[in-house]
């Protein structure tokens, strides 16, 4: 009996406020924070929102003494060089920071930014120098999130990524010291959420439930938060294209994101996820797109491989629960192809300009990504990854 009783850590190291309309009190909460100097790191197009308008009114209601808003108008991932570019705003002539804390308001890559800010102001230097997981820093300014998406969950992990432009790949400055200190996730932020964001952001919180619940690294606490991921998730991203103002649809996407990366953070990733991180940087995909694309065939590889799917076969609305188990496991995979093709996630990476002629680049840095395709329940060599992106160019 007592093999079954498994040993487990938990982290959960984010205080969350979760509610539609809650975001306007942000000032509110920064002054409970006791912060006085507020860096604001904001997306470019979310700024020109009336809602967002009225939060920064709130907070210079607040007195603060001083705001410094910077809009985040990078078109790619955040890079180390906009990094060390942008930090200047924050510094005054002799280098000194001007603020003590950086708020993020955006998607991923705009809470990634304040994270890496929030290092760049304590830590002297060049951003490239905190690439991968930097060891010995001095401890960072503190970060609050409002995502404006429901995807990378990066209001709750300690991962920030950032792309080395010379080397086309995405190191981040990974350190524990990054989670924020506070997430407010007010849905209503992300009602504005064009369709392609919504559907690679939605795609990458069902790639964190999906990899993060068959991972050998999950336990029977981390499994709690990705089956009610799954269950909002799934259930919840083919509505929110036909109805894209309907803010109940997107509190449940808002939820299970940040569920999903509750449970990521605790257990581990997969092959679609480690396989985002090779095509994403050498082909411009976006982060969320490039895991989605590979995920039901990685889930379709641990249905031939005997893997049991059929605990979230059953959370899947109006689903035939009499079957076996074999058999729900089986059209867990295939529903998975149905909602892929219902929303137009690429069963092909033709799309993104990945072909025969080109998937050498993409083959030779397979192997790189091992470890990660370690946690994968059934087993998934660097052969299976190849194998899988030649499929791909194939169609
Ligand atoms: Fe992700």
């Amino acid at each position: 009996m007592t093999k079954k009783i498994q040993s487990f850590e938990f982290n959960l190291k984010t205080k969350t406020k979760f509610g539609v309309d809650i975001a306007i009190n942000l000032g509110k909460y920064l002054k409970g924070l006791s912060l006085k100097k507020i860096g604001i790191i904001i997306d470019g197009e979310i700024s020109k929102e009336q809602y967002v308008k009225e939060i920064i009114k709130e907070i210079e209601n607040e007195k603060f003494e001083e705001v410094i808003i910077w809009n985040y108008d990078l078109n790619e991932e955040p890079d180390y060089d906009s990094l060390n570019k942008s930090k200047l705003r924050f510094l005054s002539e002799e280098g000194k920071t001007l603020v003590d804390c950086f708020v993020g308001i955006g998607g991923g890559s705009v809470i990634d930014f304040a994270k890496g800010l929030a290092t760049l102001a304590t830590n002297p230097g060049p951003a490239i120098n905190y690439r991968g997981f930097p060891k010995n820093l001095n401890p960072p300014l503190p970060t609050i999130a409002l995502p404006t998406t429901a995807g990378t969950a990066s209001e709750v992990t300690y991962n920030a990524v950032f792309e080395d432009k010379k080397t086309k790949k995405k190191m981040g400055i990974n350190t524990m010291y990054n989670f924020p200190v506070l997430a407010v996730i007010d849905p209503k932020l992300t009602l504005s959420c064009p369709k392609s964001v919504t559907l690679s952001s939605g795609g990458d919180a069902l790639v964190h439930t999906l990899e993060s619940y068959v991972a050998v690294q999950s336990n029977m606490y981390t499994k709690i938060f990705a089956k009610e991921a799954f269950k909002l998730l799934f259930n919840n991203l083919s509505k929110v294209f036909e109805e894209p103002d309907d803010i109940e649809i997107r509190s449940n996407l808002s939820f299970g994101s940040y569920l999903a990366g509750i449970s990521l953070m605790n257990s581990g990733s997969g092959p679609a996820g480690a396989l985002s991180y090779l095509i994403g940087p050498h082909f411009n995909v976006p982060h969320g797109l490039a895991g989605s694309v590979f995920l039901p065939h990685v889930v379709k590889h641990n249905v031939d491989g005997g893997y049991n799917y059929s605990e979230l076969y059953d959370l899947i609305d109006n689903v035939d629960k009499t079957i076996n188990k074999k058999e729900k496991s089986k059209l867990f995979s295939q529903k998975l192809f149905e909602l892929w093709e219902k929303i137009g996630v690429p069963n092909s990476l033709t799309v993104f300009g990945i072909n025969k002629g080109n998937v050498d680049i993409l083959l030779k840095e397979v192997e790189k990504f091992e470890v990660a395709f370690a946690q994968n329940p059934i087993t998934f060599s660097v052969d299976d990854g190849k194998k899988l992106l030649l499929k791909m160019v194939k169609k």
